[in-house]
């Protein structure tokens, strides 16, 4: 926050009538949440603008008031975009802040803005109305990263690398293959964003404190009027669920493991030891004492702010067990959580999104890493069994000409034919066809195979996805 109050010459008038001594001063900071839900700002006073043109419509206000009310709360949106707005920590939270401030410029009509709701179903109104702005943010970083691997994927579909189980050299795939798989972990997380997106789209206001409200209010005009599909069923679920923030996290949390896998093998493959690709210096920075470093830091710290979003969906989920309906002031602290998820991700997404067009294959080291291997060994035991020897004895075989090769410094591929007849009478000249790379990623030739082939054909049913 940048405009602070930290003393609180100005008390809290709203429940004055109530109380017979001021809040005890620490209590008061205690208890405030303005301090982090000032945020929510641009979302509280589009709610309130929606609250008070029903409340004129349905007559609880003249069309004087709501006038009134409606240029203040925009006088207010100015002061606070200007960085002239004083935030008082007296006030507690940006609805009272808010409100004050308008009352101070409009007098009596400020104080009747908050006829016939509660800061129960306003709060719970802003921060859906906020978590849904920025899947809308999530979604459009999300789809240029997708884009972005797609591109990548495309130029990459010929690459040869090592693909691996155990993180051990297991069967030659191609970069674009491999890229694509991480194209499905976040097509799917994606499909979850919107998922959450679609259900909880639904106006909470009207519900007021828990039970609803005596006044004649429209609910069905307030949720048009803020872009929800329809008013919420319940009153007392309406001003308690925070199961949307609990959802998003959930995203959150899932994303950031698939990134944080990802991140894991960008840190890998930069290294000397791998060698696969290189990523320009602007995604890296050097070491203070080793003159030769170049450190991957982004994807790194990637890997490293997965923690801390799982965290955050640990701390919502154990925020909301066991509370009891309805509102509890427990949820005030489903703010830091949440915001703090969705800034991590808008920007580790933002990091992703620039880096990923940037990588660069190193495609002769990923090439000869994938030839050391004895990558092809399936392909050797597959080409024996196409020639009548049972699976299992033909695994034997391969398993023996690997020993051979190990103990030579032979790849399969570098054998003479003589050589691989000593494991096996059934091999002929042909077998060089299925020992070379090549030949083994392009024999992999269905959907969702690893053939240049298919990734083409991956690549272009995932861009119509992605465009419809
Ligand atoms: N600052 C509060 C929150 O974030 C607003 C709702 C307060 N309601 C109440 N009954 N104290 O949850």
């Amino acid at each position: 926050m940048s405009q602070s109050d930290q003393s609180s010459e100005q008390t809290n008038q709203s429940w004055g009538g109530r109380f017979s001594e001021p809040v005890d001063a620490f209590v008061e900071r205690f208890t405030a949440s303005v301090g982090f839900d000032y945020r929510l700002y641009q979302h509280d006073i589009k709610g309130s603008v929606a609250h008070a043109t029903m409340l004129a419509k349905v007559g609880v206000l003249s069309l004087e008031e709501r006038d009134l009310i409606l240029d203040g709360l925009e006088a207010v949106r100015a002061d606070i975009e200007a960085g002239q707005f004083k935030w008082s920590v007296a006030l507690e939270d940006v609805h009272m802040n808010v409100e004050a401030a308008l009352t101070e410029r409009i007098g009596i009509a400020g104080k009747k803005l908050h006829t016939g709701r509660s800061r129960n179903d306003q709060v719970a109104t802003d921060i859906r109305l906020y978590l849904r702005d920025e899947i809308d943010a999530v979604s459009a970083e999300l789809t240029r990263l997708q884009q972005g691997l797609l591109d990548l994927a495309e130029r990459e579909a010929d690459t040869i690398m090592p693909g691996f189980t155990h993180l051990q050299s297991a069967q030659p795939v191609t970069f674009g293959h491999h890229l694509l798989a991480w194209f499905e972990m976040l097509q799917r997380d994606h499909g979850r964003l919107l998922d959450c997106r679609a259900r909880m789209n639904q106006s909470p206001l009207g519900a007021a404190a828990l039970a609803g409200t005596t006044y004649p209010i429209d609910r069905a005009m307030t949720a048009e009027l803020l872009g929800f599909d329809k008013p919420t069923e319940n009153s007392l679920d309406s001003v308690s669920d925070r199961d949307f923030a609990i959802e998003f996290c959930s995203f959150a949390s899932i994303l950031m493991t698939h990134l944080s896998r990802a991140s894991e093998e960008l840190v890998l493959w930069t290294s000397a030891q791998f060698g696969f690709i290189n990523l320009p210096d602007r995604f890296c920075t050097g070491s203070s004492i080793m003159p030769q470093k170049k450190n991957p830091d982004v994807p790194e710290l990637v890997r490293g702010k997965t923690g801390r979003v799982n965290g955050h969906l640990i701390s919502l989920l154990t925020l909301m067990k066991s509370q009891p309906l309805a509102y509890n002031k427990d949820n005030q602290e489903d703010k830091e959580p949440l915001f703090d998820a969705v800034d991590t991700v808008k920007d580790c997404l933002r990091a992703f999104a620039d880096m990923v067009p940037a990588i660069e294959s190193r495609k002769d080291n990923m090439y000869e890493a994938a030839r050391r291997g004895f990558s092809t060994a399936t392909d050797l035991a597959d080409y024996l069994v196409r020639k009548g020897t049972p699976f299992r004895d033909a695994h034997e075989v391969v398993g023996k000409s690997v020993a051979y090769g190990i103990k030579t410094g032979k790849d399969l591929s570098e054998m003479t034919l003589d050589e691989l007849k000593q494991f096996s009478e059934t091999i002929e000249e042909d077998v060089f066809e299925v020992l070379t790379l090549e030949g083994s990623v392009a024999a992999r030739n269905h959907t969702g195979g690893t053939a240049p082939e298919q990734v083409r054909a991956a690549v272009k049913r995932a861009r119509a996805t992605l465009e419809s």
